[in-house]
């Protein structure tokens, strides 16, 4: 007797994109379509998304943009009808969480749990659950090879990092759940902080990034919190989306592995990087962390480990942080990047 494979293929299917108007959703919409997706359906509330990351898709007669909330099931249900895959992005992250833990929590707890639901009652070949290395945690526990047994960290660490932490902790147990109890395939990916085009202000991490060039822009000096030696880990939203296309593809089920970039950066070197890339004179300045802004600190220097995507879905980082920077600075540069007060 051959075992069930979990592979889906991508070309003549279709698929679901749960928060789609993103950062991450319409890169990957990208992907799928040009690897011949059959039908893209992107859901979203257009609370943080925006019709403008997905503008240059509408053309596309296998796309659909579908306005929907997380919330209401029946729109789940209505959306994964005929549908093949899901990609699961829409949720809150530590800033947002911040601002509103209420909001935070529903999203990213009763918003799997629904979409979860609707896979499993539409028969959806299969979900990819975008977690993050939240799932460690924050504050001094962290530090070393991140692996995919390291343990959660919430001492020391801010409120908001760590309930948005648990909830992607809750979600990933969701899709193991459905899968043991009601046979859902899944892949959990465990996203370090993306950046690429379209990049918005509302992941932390990615501030450093935004905030510098914005500052550069405005004629200001760019700004390092502290000595710098912070250290972070990026993965490019290009390399990301093919994680989502190949945990699709591959016959892999009932895991969870990270996705990160090739190597982490320090605060000081992405900014440097940002400084030369732009070719400004302006030299960093270093200031103390500003007060009620969330940070999310580290015990020490830390690298998130993507071997087990490789043994798992075949993935591994191909765009390294110059070149990822360089693509994002002129996309910024060409696009007129969106204000900080629009977020
Ligand atoms: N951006 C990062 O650095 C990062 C890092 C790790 C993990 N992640 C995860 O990746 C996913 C996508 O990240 P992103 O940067 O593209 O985020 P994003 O904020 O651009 O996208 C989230 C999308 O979900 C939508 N959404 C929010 N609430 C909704 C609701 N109730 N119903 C329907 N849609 C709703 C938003 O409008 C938005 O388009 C998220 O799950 C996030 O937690 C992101």
């Amino acid at each position: 007797m051959s075992a069930r494979s979990a592979a889906l293929p991508i070309d003549g299917r279709r698929f679901l994109i749960v928060g789609g108007a993103s950062l991450v959703g319409s890169t990957t919409a990208d992907l799928l379509l040009a690897r011949g997706a059959g039908r893209v359906v992107l859901f979203d509330n257009f609370s943080f998304g925006s019709r403008d990351a997905v503008r240059h898709l509408v053309d596309d007669q296998r796309v659909t943009i579908v306005s929907g909330d997380v919330m209401r099931l029946p729109d789940l249900l209505a959306a994964t009808e005929g549908v093949d895959g899901v990609l699961h992005l829409a949720a809150m992250m530590t800033i947002s969480m911040d601002r509103d833990p209420w909001a935070g929590l529903d999203v990213n707890v009763r918003g799997a749990q629904n979409v979860i639901e609707a896979c499993v009652v539409r028969g959806v070949g299969k979900l990819v659950f975008a977690s993050s290395n939240a799932v460690y945690g924050y504050g001094p526990g962290v530090a070393g090879d991140l692996v995919e047994d390291t343990p959660f960290h919430a001492a020391g660490a801010p409120p908001a990092a760590i309930l948005y932490g648990a909830s992607k902790i809750v979600g990933e147990q969701l899709c193991r759940q459905a899968h043991q109890k009601r046979g859902l395939d899944y892949v959990v990916l465990r996203y370090s902080t993306v950046y690429g085009e379209r990049q918005h202000y509302r992941a932390a991490n990615a501030l450093y990034i935004v905030e510098t060039h914005d500052r550069i822009k405005a004629g200001l000096r760019p700004r390092v919190i502290g000595d710098g030696a912070e250290t972070k880990h990026f993965v490019y939203v290009g390399d990301l989306a093919r994680a989502n296309a190949m945990a699709f593809e591959a016959d892999a089920s009932d895991v969870a592995v990270n996705v990160s970039g090739p190597e982490p950066v320090t605060t000081l070197q992405l900014v440097e990087l940002v400084c030369e890339l732009t070719g400004t004179s302006l030299r960093p300045e270093h200031v103390a962390p500003e007060a009620g802004k969330v940070r999310l600190t580290s015990g020490g220097a830390f690298r998130i480990d993507h071997a087990a995507a490789e043994r798992a879905i075949g993935w591994r980082p191909e765009v390294g942080m110059r070149e990822g920077l360089r693509r994002l600075l002129a996309w910024r540069d060409q696009a007129g990047a969106p204000a900080a007060a629009a977020e």
